[in-house]
């Protein structure tokens, strides 16, 4: 009996190493998920692997890129909590190696990536509501970056439960990231006065925990779906800022940026999406030049037990690794809740979690984070590093913040699971 088990795993084994890596059946399935919607005509990435020539010409890039961890971009630990993950798994990037070793050979020459087949947002719904900008902005051609504010106001009659939402660059090569903030009580109005953009480096920093921000847009990710039955509520006279970060031009270039509401048609079992920033808010602390600091700091407590959906980590540019835990009531027990080892301040994103994240009344958020205000941190803007100051939104200063998307807690959240499509 003994021998027969050794004799059928022997045969299995053998047969697994003799099975080929195909590019039909492996390698373009991997690249067609995982990188073709970035990596195509018009895409966020440079360049696109769309077919078997474009990926073959890349092919010792691609294999450095993956190898290291650089694509597909994803800044968290631990990806495989997160609903938006999307790394390879280590069977992919086996798969991947074992390909481009062996020659990167083609067995299916008309195998071509079909968007339309790998879309997860359909973007020939009907939106209920589209914001544009009134006119198109002209970019600086200096080559410095540009960080400008633009202010709408929905024209809706009764409030809306927003379920989907979609930040639509006017020019792709321009934009960025964007970030879109509801604010109810005109912070942006009186800061933009009268008009209807602002530059960025103006904002007061109390506005921080009084708007809400709910939507992101990074290279390839420019959309938001709320989970089933859950939404974020706007109001009739809510403003909305679209804050956009454009890239470094040199010649003439102009943007016309707009923001797609898809809403829920909203009954008894709706839930509202609360966005609240649990955001370090003391204008006395100062980051020292040519040190790396370590601040950390406990949030406000939760004062009803909360369901989290989503986080999202905040700092600017001298800002060099991120975690946040949730710390329980009884002060012993805690739960990382994200860990971002190498921060970018060009990657930030809401970090979807697979299964609801119960903060129970009284607990609360500690927030790590280490700063690089050296000379060897190639993002530091200043040379020789400067003093940095904290709290307030110009980029040259710093903060250190959550962003979290939470539910009231209901019975049985605990038992949901985000993963399940609906
Ligand atoms: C979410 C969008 C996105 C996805 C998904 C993505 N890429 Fe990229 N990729 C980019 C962008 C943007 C760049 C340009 C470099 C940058 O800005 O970081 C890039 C650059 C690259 C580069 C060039 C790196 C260099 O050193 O110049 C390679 C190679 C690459 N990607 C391969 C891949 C592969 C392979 C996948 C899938 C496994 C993938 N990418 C998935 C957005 C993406």
């Amino acid at each position: 009996m003994k021998y027969l088990i050794l004799m059928l795993l022997g045969f299995n084994l053998s047969y697994l190493f003799a099975q080929e890596v195909r590019f039909s059946s492996d390698i373009a399935p991997i690249i067609y998920t995982k990188c073709s919607y970035c990596h195509q005509k018009n895409g966020a990435a440079p360049f696109a692997l769309t077919n078997y020539a474009e990926i073959a010409q890349n092919v010792m890039t691609i294999l450095y890129a993956v190898s290291h961890d650089f694509m597909p971009p994803w800044k968290a630990n631990d990806g495989h909590k997160y609903l938006n993950y999307r790394g390879i798994s280590d069977e992919e990037l086996t798969k991947i190696k074992t390909w481009v070793k062996e020659g990167y050979k083609n067995d299916k020459t008309s195998w071509v990536y079909k968007p339309e087949k790998h879309k997860s947002f359909d973007e020939n719904e009907k939106p209920d509501l589209i914001l544009k900008m009134n006119e198109a902005y002209t970019l600086r051609t200096d080559g410095t970056e540009d960080f400008v504010s633009f202010i709408f106001h929905p024209k809706i009659n009764s409030p809306k439960l927003i379920r989907k939402i979609m930040i639509k660059p006017g020019n792709k090569k321009a934009v960025h990231h964007a970030r879109l903030e509801l604010d109810e009580i005109g912070i942006f109005d009186k800061i933009a006065n009268g008009k209807d953009f602002f530059y960025t480096h103006t904002i007061l920093d109390s506005m921080v925990t009084t708007t809400s921000k709910i939507a992101f847009y990074v290279p390839g990710l420019n959309y938001l779906k709320f989970p089933k039955n859950t939404g974020i509520l706007l109001n009739p006279n809510t403003t909305l800022a679209l804050h956009l970060h454009y890239a470094p031009m040199y010649s003439e270039a102009k943007d016309q940026s707009e923001i797609w509401f898809y809403f829920d048609k909203q009954n008894d079992s709706t839930r509202k999406i609360t966005c609240e920033a649990k955001t370090m808010m003391d204008n006395k602390v100062k980051i020292p030049p040519n040190l790396i600091t370590q601040l950390t700091y406990n949030c406000t407590r939760f004062e009803d037990s909360v369901t989290i959906l989503a986080v999202e980590p905040h700092m600017h540019l001298i800002g060099k690794s991120f975690s946040a835990w949730l710390i329980y009531p009884n002060q012993t027990d805690s739960l990382e809740l994200i860990t971002i080892p190498q921060w970018d301040f060009n990657w930030q994103e809401f970090y979807f979690f697979k299964k609801a994240v119960i903060a129970p009344k009284g607990s609360f958020i500690r927030l790590n984070a280490l700063y690089d205000n050296t000379s060897n941190n190639p993002k530091n803007p200043f040379y020789p590093p400067q003093e940095v100051n904290f709290g307030a939104m110009n980029t040259t200063n710093e903060m250190l913040g959550l962003l979290v998307q939470f539910l009231i807690y209901q019975k049985g959240d605990e038992k949901i699971d985000f993963s399940q499509k609906y």
